[in-house]
């Protein structure tokens, strides 16, 4: 689906990559006797699409959640945008926190409030703000997600998974956010529908310069968009780096994940230039294609 801001990004370059605006050091995060991350190290730049991904409770949204101070690691460093979180107030972690977006796994909406309500929300929890301002705000950012302002009045339920998703992200971008936190934001969906996020991620991305953290099992939606790969295994990220490079790394979860049939299916996206760059392993043929799609 083409909209107008897609139209009007498709020539502008790639956001520059700058200075680290997520330094995470030594982090240890344990739950009772549960430990998830151990000694974890982690940097992503402003301008990135940084794309995280491991097993299921390995600790992404974990890490996303120590990082975003909406919980406190057991010990280690987290600086975001430069401040370290373990050493500021929580009111300031909150300032800092309004310079980013979140969508969240699991209950992307508020059920009970319509799409304008749930848009406006974190816009009503920073303080009173006058009601046409407002409109204009949630009509705007509608608008970018490609959602028509029709819609604004429906209630979740009447949505399809596709556009609640596309809700989720007008409410994640709507204080105008520096970087977005996007978990798992095609799961669920049909191919054409992930299709549709993930160009609308691409095109946020350059309209908006963010820098992003993905968290995904989608290997197509993580070939499309990633800058780099953040690999979560063994309670720390093993590598970040782009794609073809992680795919080289000589690991089990690493071999099985990207060079299974799914993943080497995925990484027949990249282009030319950096699928020259792969592993031997990753252009084995992968089952039930012809080449050309990714799925
Ligand atoms: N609030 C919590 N209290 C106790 N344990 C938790 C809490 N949140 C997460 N855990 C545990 O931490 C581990 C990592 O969970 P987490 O949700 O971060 O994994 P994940 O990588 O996001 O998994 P998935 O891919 O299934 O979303 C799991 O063992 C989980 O049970
Ligand atoms: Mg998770």
């Amino acid at each position: 689906m083409s909209t107008p801001l897609k139209d009007a990004v498709r020539d502008l370059p790639l956001p520059a990559i700058g200075e680290p605006v997520i330094e995470v050091r030594n982090l240890t995060k344990r739950y009772g006797r549960n430990l998830v991350l151990q000694h974890l190290d982690f940097d992503v730049r402003r301008g990135e699409i940084v794309t995280l991904v491991g097993g299921s409770g390995s600790g992404k949204t974990t890490l996303v959640r120590n990082i975003l101070g909406l919980e406190k690691p057991t010990s280690g460093a987290i600086r975001l945008f430069g401040e370290d979180l373990t050493q500021i107030a929580p009111a300031d972690i909150r300032l800092i926190r309004t310079r980013t977006g979140m969508l969240f796994q699991h209950g992307a909406l508020f059920s009970s409030l319509s799409v304008f309500d749930n848009v406006a929300q974190p816009v009503r929890e920073l303080g009173k703000v006058p009601a046409d301002l407002l409109r204009d705000i949630v009509m705007l950012k509608l608008e970018m997600v490609g959602l028509p302002c029709k819609h604004a009045s429906k209630m979740p339920a009447a949505l399809s998974g596709g556009m609640i998703k596309r809700v989720g992200l007008a409410r994640a971008i709507v204080l105008e956010p520096e970087m977005l936190f996007l978990d798992e934001p095609t799961a669920g969906l049909d191919p054409r529908s992930s299709d549709e996020v993930v160009d609308l991620i691409s095109t946020l991305h350059r309209a908006l310069g963010l820098t992003v953290v993905l968290v995904t099992h989608d290997l197509d939606a993580m070939v499309a968009l990633s800058t780099r790969v953040a690999v979560l295994a063994e309670r720390r990220v093993l590598v970040a780096a782009p794609v073809e490079e992680v795919a080289g790394v000589n690991h089990p979860f690493i071999r099985e994940y990207f060079l299974g049939t799914r993943g080497r299916r995925a990484l027949q996206a990249l282009p030319p230039e950096r699928r020259a760059k792969l592993p031997g392993a990753a252009l084995a043929p992968a089952f039930g294609t012809t080449g050309g799609s990714a799925r």
